[in-house]
């Protein structure tokens, strides 16, 4: 097992030329709402640091999962690399440039899949195509709707509403549509959480298939010890908030393919394991202690 510990501020001189995509000393607050209205409302007026000072260098082509206890900052975190939220200090370069946005080059799953109702599962992947590739033919557009409902295992339920699918395969919808675009990184805020344990396995099983064939670099937020170590090279353990940092980063050295028999017998699965419990049950209860302190 490496553990490789994160200073608070890394010199510029630490980062990784290889990066794909580099977080340097990336600070998120959200400010207090100051106005008469939202203080006599009893809403939040203070600013609220919710990430500080966060530097991380994820190398194209591996899958990192992001862990840390409920409420420390994660989808925040991911948000700012997808760029649907910005910076309020530090910097995020995705190819060595700043994030100025949304875009294709990133694709999204969402925890509670976010899929059109209104359209059927084939119309949902091929809204994403064409929104994209707007001067692709007609033919690149169906093959490419085609062949990721097969990736996915959809093949049958495409003319179905996401209302008469199951939630696991409502996720594998948003997982066809999110790689349907070609991103270079896909990014999976808790892709899994809503479903239960078996489909849950499935799916996590799916991916790991999936990245075998794609090897794009993956960034997925997970509450999962064992989903971030049967999928993972590296795992990020974030500590708790507010102002929550990069604790550990664990290298996670199972040959791949996995499944979970192989990566339960290989000799750095127990100590990895233990790491990442004591870490979440540390934080987590820190949380919980600061949180009676309160009330
Ligand atoms: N738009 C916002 N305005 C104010 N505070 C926010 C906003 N979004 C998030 N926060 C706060 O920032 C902190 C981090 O939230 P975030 O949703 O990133 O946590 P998380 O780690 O993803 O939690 P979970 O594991 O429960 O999904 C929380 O205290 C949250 O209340
Ligand atoms: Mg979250």
């Amino acid at each position: 097992m490496s553990v490789v510990p994160v200073n608070s501020v890394t010199p510029a001189d630490t980062y990784s030329p290889t990066a794909q995509l580099s977080l340097r000393n990336v600070t998120k607050v959200f400010h207090g709402k100051k106005d008469l209205f939202s203080q006599l409302a009893g809403k939040r007026t203070k600013d609220f640091v919710a990430i500080e000072d966060i530097s991380l260098d994820i190398e194209p082509n591996t899958f990192v999962s992001i862990i840390g206890p409920s409420g420390c900052g994660k989808s925040t975190l991911l948000n700012m690399i997808a760029g649907l939220s910005d910076t309020t200090a530090g910097q995020i370069l995705f190819n060595d440039q700043p994030i100025a946005g949304p875009g294709p080059d990133r694709g999204m799953v969402f925890q509670n899949y976010a899929l059109m109702p209104w359209m059927t599962v084939e119309e949902n992947v091929r809204f994403a195509v064409e929104t994209v590739y707007p001067k692709w033919a007609a033919k690149q557009v169906n093959r490419t709707v085609k062949e990721h409902i097969q990736l996915v295992g959809l093949v049958g339920a495409e003319k179905k509403h996401p209302h008469e699918i199951s939630g696991g395969m409502r996720q594998r919808v948003g997982i066809a549509r999110a790689l349907a675009i070609s991103p270079q990184i896909l990014l999976m805020d808790e892709p899994f959480g809503a479903l239960d344990a078996l489909t849950r396995g499935f799916l996590q099983d799916e991916i790991e298939r999936i990245w075998e064939q794609q090897r794009k670099t993956v960034i997925m937020i997970t509450h999962s010890i064992d989903e971030a170590l049967l999928l993972s090279d590296r795992i990020v353990m974030m500590t708790r908030g507010p102002a929550a940092r990069v604790d550990e980063i664990l290298d996670v050295p199972f040959p791949r393919p996995r499944n979970r028999e192989t990566i339960e017998q290989h000799p750095a699965y127990h100590s990895l394991k233990a790491e990442m419990e004591s870490h979440l049950f540390r934080e987590t209860r820190a949380v919980e202690a600061a949180r009676i302190n309160k009330s």
